[in-house]
């Protein structure tokens, strides 16, 4: 893009942002944290080669993902990583940085130091995540941050707080709404295709060490080879744990379970498709079943959830489900029901099946009109067929519609590209930026609190608030971090 041309739509985009927020003072003010998020131009540039420089905190599994994807987007260069275990960092030379120079420290903050850095993919285990990206977000860096957005929920109003104080762009990493599938479900449902929701389902099941979460631990790892330390952070202090340090999503000091691993993938995509802010109560029950290695979170879980009526959709309910031990036949599917008609999704397609009732409910069969007496059944069908005329006695035939996926679809790519495009842009408007994260993150965190405390959690998705918690607004969160 040439200098002139970025110049435009710079200025562009600043004008579009402050037409649509009142003026920065409004941005940047006492603007609460309640309803959508305000579009603030991002007015620090590029680097000077018009390419965006990223780079990657967390070079473990999703690191490595991540970051192959992000580098599918054009015009983006890799000029950093992080990484507490030396042998990743090795790995990551020689895996990105084969043809040149990369910067390679176990400490993140020499990252956001770094000038020539644009953008951070934080991808470290989840109670790292506030921490990178406040501080990242406040050098002035964009942020792609891993799912979920958070750990604790209180956690999350200091992240969005950051975000708008930047200016920056951030992206939260729940891939998936950016495939094709769920943009034809959430245009299925706008459209009314299947009337009214009332009930959805999802389930993530799995029977295997690796899905359980049981990765392989490198034999070299010891104190001298990752900084164990620096692993804790805020989580209680303990002897080094070669199991907690790779197996980290086994424990609720660093992860959050298979409501954070896995629930959080299942909301993102309900609340793309549906518009919805949230649930109003949630619940769990569960139990650790077969995994009992030492792990403390439960390997099955199950959880419903109350979605209030708003301008977007009817109430309705979601359950949400894991197993982790599921022996049989393994179906991994999200069903959205309406009172005409279901939406499923698996991997790459989607099914619409459409069936509305007639107006006229009919009669015989399993019903009471065979214990009428004749006379009764025959005063019975009069009425009927004076209320009912033909017309209104036969249902729309049951019609089924299927959508498949383009064949080298990459929602992993298109995910980066869309958080790319916005840095670009100048905007914050991403697909899932942290209110949107937040929003997903706070009932799924909500789902472990009602776990192991063994209650029904309230929760207010507008303001975005525990029942009996102060309502925060921007700029008002401050304090030392409290787990919640
Ligand atoms: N979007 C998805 O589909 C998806 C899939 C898998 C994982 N994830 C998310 O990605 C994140 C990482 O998961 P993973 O499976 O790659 O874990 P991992 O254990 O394989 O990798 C995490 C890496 O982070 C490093 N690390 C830890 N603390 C650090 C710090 N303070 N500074 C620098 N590096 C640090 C560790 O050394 C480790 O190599 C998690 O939040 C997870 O939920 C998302």
């Amino acid at each position: 893009m040439t200098p002139s041309r970025r110049t435009f739509i710079k200025t562009l985009s600043t004008a579009t942002a402050l037409a649509a927020t009142g003026g920065i003072q409004a941005v940047l003010g006492n603007t609460p944290l309640v309803g959508a998020p305000a579009y603030i131009p991002n007015l620090v540039g590029n680097s000077p080669n018009d390419k965006i420089r990223i780079a990657t905190i967390g070079m473990g599994i999703q690191g490595n993902y991540d970051t192959m994807a992000a580098l599918r987007s054009p015009d983006v260069e890799l000029v950093a990583v992080s990484d507490l275990y030396d042998g990743r960092l090795e790995h990551a030379k020689t895996a990105f940085g084969k043809d040149k120079e990369l910067f390679a420290t176990r400490d993140f903050r020499e990252i956001l130091t770094r000038p020539d850095v644009d953008a951070v993919l934080v991808v470290v285990p989840d109670h790292w995540h506030d921490h990178i990206t406040i501080e990242a977000l406040k050098a002035g860096k964009h942020v792609y941050c891993e799912k979920p957005m958070v750990q604790h929920i209180n956690e999350g109003k200091p992240v969005i707080d950051a975000w708008k104080k930047s200016g920056k762009t951030m992206q939260v990493g729940s891939q998936r709404i950016s495939s094709s599938s769920f943009q034809e479900a959430k245009r299925m449902v706008q459209a009314g295709d299947i009337g009214q929701i009332n009930y959805i389902e999802s389930n993530n099941d799995r029977f295997n060490a690796i899905g359980a979460w049981n990765y392989s631990v490198p034999p070299d790892a010891s104190l001298t080879t990752l900084d164990w330390d620096r692993f804790l952070g805020d989580a209680p202090k303990r002897p080094f744990d070669a199991k907690r340090f790779f197996r980290w999503r086994n424990y609720k000091d660093y992860g959050t379970g298979v409501a954070g691993d896995l629930f959080v993938h299942l909301i993102t995509g309900v609340h793309f498709v549906t518009n919805s802010l949230g649930p109003t109560r949630i619940f769990s029950s569960g139990n650790l079943a077969y995994w009992k290695d030492g792990r403390d979170v439960p390997d099955v879980m199950t959880s419903v959830m109350d979605y209030p009526k708003t301008d977007n959709h009817e109430a309705f309910q979601m359950v949400l489900r894991v197993n982790f031990a599921n022996a049989g036949k393994i179906s991994n599917v999200t069903r959205i029901i309406g009172n005409e008609g279901q939406i499923e999704f698996s991997e790459d397609n989607l099914i619409l099946t459409k069936k509305k009732l007639p107006v006229a409910p009919g009669y015989g069969g399993y019903d009471s009109y065979f214990t009428f007496t004749e006379p009764v059944k025959q005063q019975f069908k009069e009425q009927y067929d004076a209320q009912y005329p033909q017309e209104t006695r036969t249902a729309e035939p049951v019609k089924e519609v299927r959508f498949d996926a383009p064949k080298n679809e990459d929602a992993h790519t298109a995910h980066f590209t869309d958080f790319f495009k916005n840095v670009r842009l100048g905007s914050q408007g991403t697909i899932e930026d942290p209110v949107f994260g937040f929003r997903a993150a706070a009932p799924v965190l909500a789902c472990n609190e009602s776990y192991f405390d063994q209650k029904v959690v309230e929760w207010d998705p507008v303001t975005m608030t525990k029942k009996g918690q102060p309502v925060a607004v921007a700029g008002g969160a401050k304090g030392k971090k409290k787990r919640a």
